[in-house]
């Protein structure tokens, strides 16, 4: 038998996991379910991206493609939200941890077909999913507006395959140790399963229908979102920087901390509501203890970056990923202030909570899922991303167009709330105050349209020069390699 060849300084891995197989020889045999799930993510970007447009332009032309009823408001926001969560980020994250899994674990990546075939039934069931939407046929219930009797089944069947993927996966793992970012994305296909099943069980009513409904759509947030890209923060900033992870004990205390509170959080969505108020109260205690694991999070990743700030300047995988970790944060201690009853009262019924939704969605788990991609897609094509330019027109546009679209509407959210809750003022006031900031997030809007219509066109940039070098000014190798090295850059 051969040496297996020397890993380049760039496949450095967390120095925590021992390696007998090269990079590559892990990597090889998961390509296809890896590409399919990219490439399908970001069809379902592009779509997700249109329903958003077509939903903000609303605001401001509410007349505009009334004539049928598909495309009323309600209709295209859900549209919107179910092409961005269950198409964009999970396919993303499926993708991100079909490639993560075996190079954590060091095995290649078991039951392939499966997983291929799970990946194009979920694409089946979200066509399906959008389509009954569209056609009326939604279930009325956020974030499960999808049809039970016609998408759910090609969902649990399609995930139950791709999940059978994974776990055959890690029961073959040949490290010597779990990493931290196995924990995370084990338990969000461990915890999403069960969640969207109990989601969907048809035997709930009136308001404890209501309390499962967010038991359920907070929980995909924090059980299945948060962990699978809290998981890649962990991997990339160790991996670009070459260094290991700051803290060991500070990752245990994030990762248990976060599985104890986070699922106790679910009843703040229904603060005011018709609720016994022991649930609400324990929730919003739950969202103060958050401070727990997001600072245990927040110092162990800002402590692993410490001195090595300027890599942030040639790795877009770090710059998409540093900026996603910090939204993390921002976005959990954001969420923790918006669950007192005093700040709730203000913005429960206005567009800061689309704000909040903006910054976890698009801010902490779009832009690690970018930050990812710009890793592992040139390790699936064996080519460097063609154009540095490219790179930063899709960052640039997509920090800017964010920046905006939360700013914009956190001022409007709060001046619509503080309208509404003056009785002296008629209702048209709160839509009115709010009216000039939803012009600011449509123009934001086409921003991070255009940003994703640059990147997607980068990706198929990138497939087509397959395997040759790029001209990309960001990946430049040396300043990695040396930083990689631990020797010059800091
Ligand atoms: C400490 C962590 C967090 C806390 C305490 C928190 C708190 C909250 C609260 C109180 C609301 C309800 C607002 C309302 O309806 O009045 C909310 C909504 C929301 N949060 Fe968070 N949040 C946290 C983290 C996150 C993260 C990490 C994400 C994204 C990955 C996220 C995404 C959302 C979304 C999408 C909604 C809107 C749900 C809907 O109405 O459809 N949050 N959050
Ligand atoms: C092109 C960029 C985007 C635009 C123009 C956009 C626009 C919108 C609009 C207009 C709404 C409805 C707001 C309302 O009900 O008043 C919305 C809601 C929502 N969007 Fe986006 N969005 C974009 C990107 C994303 C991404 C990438 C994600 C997820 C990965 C996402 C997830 C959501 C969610 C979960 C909601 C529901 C929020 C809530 O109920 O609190 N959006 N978006």
């Amino acid at each position: 038998m051969t040496e297996p060849p020397p890993v380049p300084p760039e496949e450095l891995r967390p120095a925590s996991i021992s390696t007998k197989l090269s990079p590559q020889d892990i990597d090889v045999p998961g390509r296809k379910p890896v590409a399919l799930s990219f490439a399908t993510a970001l069809v379902w970007l592009l779509i997700g991206s249109f329903f958003g447009d077509v939903a903000s332009l609303k605001f401001q032309y509410p007349d505009w493609l009334t004539g049928s009823t598909a495309w009323t408001f309600g209709n295209v926001r859900s549209a919107h939200l179910n092409a961005m969560a269950y198409g964009w980020a999970s396919l993303a994250m499926i993708g991100v941890s079909l490639w993560l899994v075996p190079r954590l674990i060091h095995t290649p990546l078991r039951l392939r077909r499966l997983a291929l075939t799970g990946i194009a039934i979920w694409n089946v069931g979200l066509v399906v999913g959008v389509g009954s939407i569209l056609l009326g046929h939604s279930d009325g219930v956020e974030w499960l507006e999808m049809n039970r009797r016609y998408a759910d089944p090609l969902f649990v069947l399609g995930g139950g395959c791709i999940g059978i993927s994974v776990i055959a996966t890690l029961l073959h793992f040949r490290s010597e140790h779990l990493y931290v970012s196995i924990w995370y994305i084990a338990s969000a296909f461990l915890w999403f399963p069960i969640l969207f099943v109990l989601g969907n069980l048809p035997v709930f009513r009136g308001s404890e229908h209501a309390a499962v409904n967010w038991f359920y759509a907070h929980n995909v947030l924090g059980f299945w979102l948060t962990p699978i890209c809290i998981g890649a923060v962990y991997y990339f900033i160790p991996k670009v920087l070459g260094r290991p992870i700051y803290s060991y004990g500070l990752s245990l205390l994030g990762f248990w901390s976060l599985a104890f509170f986070y699922s106790l959080n679910g009843m703040h969505h229904l603060i005011g509501g018709p609720l016994p108020t022991w649930m609400i109260t324990t929730s919003i205690v739950a969202s103060m203890m958050m401070i727990i694991p997001v600072a245990a999070v927040a110092v162990n990743h800002h402590m692993t970056m410490v001195g090595r700030f300027g890599a942030l300047r040639y790795s877009p995988t770090l710059r998409f990923v540093v900026v996603g970790a910090i939204a993390y944060t921002a976005v959990s201690v954001q969420g923790s202030f918006t669950a007192f009853t005093e700040v709730n009262r203000v913005t429960h019924f206005t567009h800061w909570t689309i704000a909040h939704s903006h910054v976890g969605l698009y801010a902490f788990v779009t832009m690690v899922m970018f930050g990812s991609m710009y890793y592992i897609v040139p390790r699936l094509t064996g080519g460097e991303w063609p154009s540095g330019r490219l790179i930063s027109i899709h960052f640039w546009l997509a920090i800017g167009g964010i920046a905006a679209y939360v700013i914009a509407l956190s001022i409007g959210g709060v001046q619509q709330g503080l309208a509404m809750l003056d009785p002296k003022q008629p209702f048209q006031a709160s839509a009115e105050a709010a009216r000039p900031w939803l012009v600011v997030r449509t123009v934001a809007g086409f921003m991070l349209t255009a940003a994703h219509g640059v990147f997607v066109a980068h990706v198929v940039l990138a497939y087509r020069r397959k395997g040759q070098p790029g001209s990309v000014s960001w990946h430049r190798p040396r300043p990695i390699e040396i930083s990689l090295a631990g020797k010059g850059r800091p």
